[in-house]
């Protein structure tokens, strides 16, 4: 039996990158999904397709969870569409590029707003649920190896990062008592639309790749393999913590 089977899961900004790769592992591991993005009028119908291939349910809800109505409500509605939610993968996650001095209100609540607010009201949604249903819970949260590594230009980014990463210690003892585990996973650079100025700028990817230790980028697929396990019961014991996928670059230094 594959190690998900029975589980419904939903991954926010699931429409590309990372978090449709998330979805579909959830899947291939053989839970249900409930996909999210922005668009009520499009649905991704060719991922849609994929789930039915892998004989998985999949259902798109549209909503902005970059509110708290708005991430409440998503949740409320996958618990509708599947019956319950076992695990809940916050991935939802937008980055502005500024100098600091010139960054506008407007985008600093963007991404604060979408990072963060949407990840607290998604999860505190998600615990209303599971503690009234007298059930547990997994959470895997999207962080990125920005909760731990400078990166000068992407000051509110980085802030973001860094509030999952204290959320995240602060919620596993909060709701280890309701059997409710939470932990983050931490992406170096990957292969998706949000690095879609450095996959088209050399000048910017080659001394990139040059500072990984595993030589490449990483692709959504080696992000999706540890967030399903981290929303498994093999991870039963694992909560409170971050977990980097990023061919090694955050403890990687050289002087050659
Ligand atoms: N790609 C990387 O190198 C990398 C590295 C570290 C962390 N991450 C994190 O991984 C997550 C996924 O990133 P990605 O690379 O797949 O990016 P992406 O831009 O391809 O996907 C992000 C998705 O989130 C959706 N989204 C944005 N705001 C939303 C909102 N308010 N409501 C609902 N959906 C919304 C977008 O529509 C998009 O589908 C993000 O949290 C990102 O910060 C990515």
């Amino acid at each position: 039996m594959a190690r998900l089977t029975g589980k419904t899961a939903l991954v926010t900004g699931s429409t590309q990158g990372i978090g449709a790769a998330c979805a579909l592992r959830l899947a291939a591991d053989g839970a249900d999904v409930v996909l999210n993005g922005r668009d009520p009028k499009q649905p991704p119908q060719e991922l849609l397709d994929r789930f039915q291939a892998l004989g998985r349910k999949a259902v798109y809800l549209a909503a902005d969870i970059g509110g708290a109505a708005g991430a409440a409500g998503l949740v409320e509605q996958a618990v509708q569409a599947l019956g319950r939610l076992d695990i809940l993968v916050n991935n939802a996650g937008v980055e502005r590029r500024a100098d600091f001095w010139d960054v506008t209100e407007a985008d600093y609540d963007l991404v604060m707003d979408t990072n963060v607010k949407g990840m607290f009201f998604c999860t505190q949604a998600f615990v209303r649920h599971r503690k009234a249903a007298g059930q547990p819970g997994a959470v895997v949260n999207l962080s990125s190896v920005h909760e731990e590594i400078a990166f000068p230009h992407f000051a509110s980014y980085c802030a973001s990062k860094g509030a999952l990463r204290m959320l995240t210690r602060n919620l596993a003892g909060e709701l280890a008592p309701l059997g409710i585990r939470i932990n983050n996973v931490a992406p170096g650079a990957i292969a998706t639309p949000i690095n879609q100025r450095l996959l088209e700028t050399p000048s910017l990817l080659e001394p990139l790749l040059a500072r990984i230790p595993l030589g490449r980028l990483g692709t959504p697929e080696d992000v999706a393999g540890l967030v399903a396990f981290l929303a498994s019961d093999e991870a039963a014991y694992v909560t409170g913590s971050t977990y980097f996928v990023d061919g090694g670059l955050t403890y990687s230094y050289s002087e050659q």
